[in-house]
Formats: structure tokens, C-alpha cells, sequence
């Protein structure tokens, strides 16, 4: 299974993820792209779905549909862990509430398409409220290995490095994680998110710290991730 990255709007990215002639297309906000990819592949787009059901996510759907004839496949009726067929491959679903009730994350092989959940270099806002669910989204999302790529559904790159620095000012791998940053093709792994994303850090001393300095609860490890969603 490959998976194609497509940028639309200002920040936004969108998938293909394909075999050697199907292809399911994620959050396809950039349609035309997409079509124009699949054709000169002879790939047939014949899955349209998304990471969750955010306007800014689902706005290419009716389009694509049209474009593709594909079949539609609603995220809020996609239960944990069922997958998609692309020809003979599976792509995994995995439900990952936090962001909202309805977010889902697909894994392809080594490449994790995780919407709004996690990004490269933060996470989303916790609009469903639901904390807890989204720390488990999280705890789920990095047991994976750590060479496995992180597809999100934005590109903030910048604007998490930014941040990062203002908590965790000695960090020595921000500048090597920007170095790597190609706006083109946004993508990191998960060791990289390890070393640098404050969210998936709670554990680490330097943050740790920073939580402890704000007053924030650190005893245990869902405390620690309440307070760093605080920091921001
Ligand atoms: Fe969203």
C-alpha cells in the first residue's frame, strides 16, 4: 500500500491510499488532484471517507464522489479496528475520539493517517470534551513502532515548533525536526514526535517541569496529560 499526500485549502491534507489498482480516497478536499493522480496510475478511486466529520474535512466528499462514482463510507458508522479492502490489502481503522466523538485513525502498513488526533509536532483541540478518551486516542496512536510515519490532517508544523520552544526551550531537536520539514510532503515519524511534541511528552522530565512551574497535577499519567493540554 502507498499513500499519496494532497494539500487544499490553507493547511489542510488529504490522502490516497492505493495499491496497484484501487485507491480509497481520505478527506478529499483537493478532488481534482486526487482524480488527476489516480487516472495517470490507473488507480480506481473506489472509497470516498474521512479522518472525522469537520466541515473543513468532508468539503471535497460530494465532489469526488461525483467525479469517481465511488461508494461512500460514513466515518461515524466505521467501528474500531474493521478495515477497508484495498484490493487485496487492509487498511486499518482505528477509532481515536478526543478531537471529536467521531475521529478515526487508518494505519497502512507503517503509515498512520491520524486526522486532527495528532499532528506532526502537537495534537487537536479537544472539542468533544472528552479527555480521557482522547488520552486513550493518544496512547493508542504512539504504541505504534517508532519508525512508523504520522500523516496528519493539517500541516502545523511551524506553529508547534513555535510552541514547543516556549516550554521546552532546551529541547536540541526542534531545529534538527524543522530542518527535516518539507512543506510539500509533511510527514514524521513517530520517534521523531517523541523527541519534540509536548503532548506526547508528558512524561518526560523537561515537561514534566514545565507542568509543575505552571502548578499544574503531575502525580499520574493522565494527570500529566490534563496539564499539558493545559499549557497551551
Ligand atoms: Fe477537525
Amino acid at each position: 500500500m502507498e499513500v499519496r499526500q494532497f494539500g487544499y485549502a490553507s493547511d489542510n491534507l488529504g490522502y490516497l491510499v492505493y495499491g496497484n489498482r484501487h485507491a480509497v480516497a481520505i478527506d478529499p478536499g483537493a478532488a481534482d488532484e486526487m482524480v488527476a493522480f489516480a487516472d495517470a496510475r490507473g488507480l480506481a478511486i473506489g472509497i470516498v471517507t474521512n479522518t472525522h466529520s469537520h466541515y473543513d474535512h468532508v468539503q471535497g466528499n460530494r465532489k469526488m464522489l461525483r467525479l469517481t462514482g465511488a461508494r461512500f463510507q460514513d466515518c461515524r458508522t466505521l467501528r474500531e479496528r474493521e478495515f477497508i479492502e484495498i484490493g487485496d490489502e487492509r487498511l486499518l481503522v482505528f477509532h481515536t475520539p478526543g478531537h471529536m466523538d467521531d475521529c478515526l485513525s487508518f494505519k497502512a502498513d507503517h503509515r498512520l493517517i491520524t486526522g486532527d488526533t495528532l499532528f506532526n509536532g502537537t495534537v487537536g483541540n479537544c472539542f468533544s470534551g472528552d479527555m480521557e478518551g482522547f488520552f486513550r486516542s493518544i496512547k493508542l496512536l504512539t504504541s505504534f513502532p517508532g519508525e512508523s510515519q504520522i500523516y496528519a490532517g493539517h500541516d502545523y508544523v511551524r506553529q508547534s515548533m513555535a510552541f514547543a520552544r516556549t516550554i521546552d526551550p532546551d529541547n536540541p531537536h526542534i531545529d534538527a525536526y524543522l530542518g527535516k520539514y518539507d512543506p510539500g510532503h509533511v510527514v514524521s515519524t513517530l520517534a521523531d514526535e517523541f523527541k519534540v511534541n509536548p503532548y506526547v511528552r508528558f512524561n518526560h522530565p523537561d515537561l514534566v517541569a514545565a507542568m509543575e512551574k505552571h502548578g499544574l497535577p503531575v502525580a499520574t499519567e493522565y494527570e500529566r496529560w490534563c496539564s499539558v493540554m493545559e499549557l497551551y
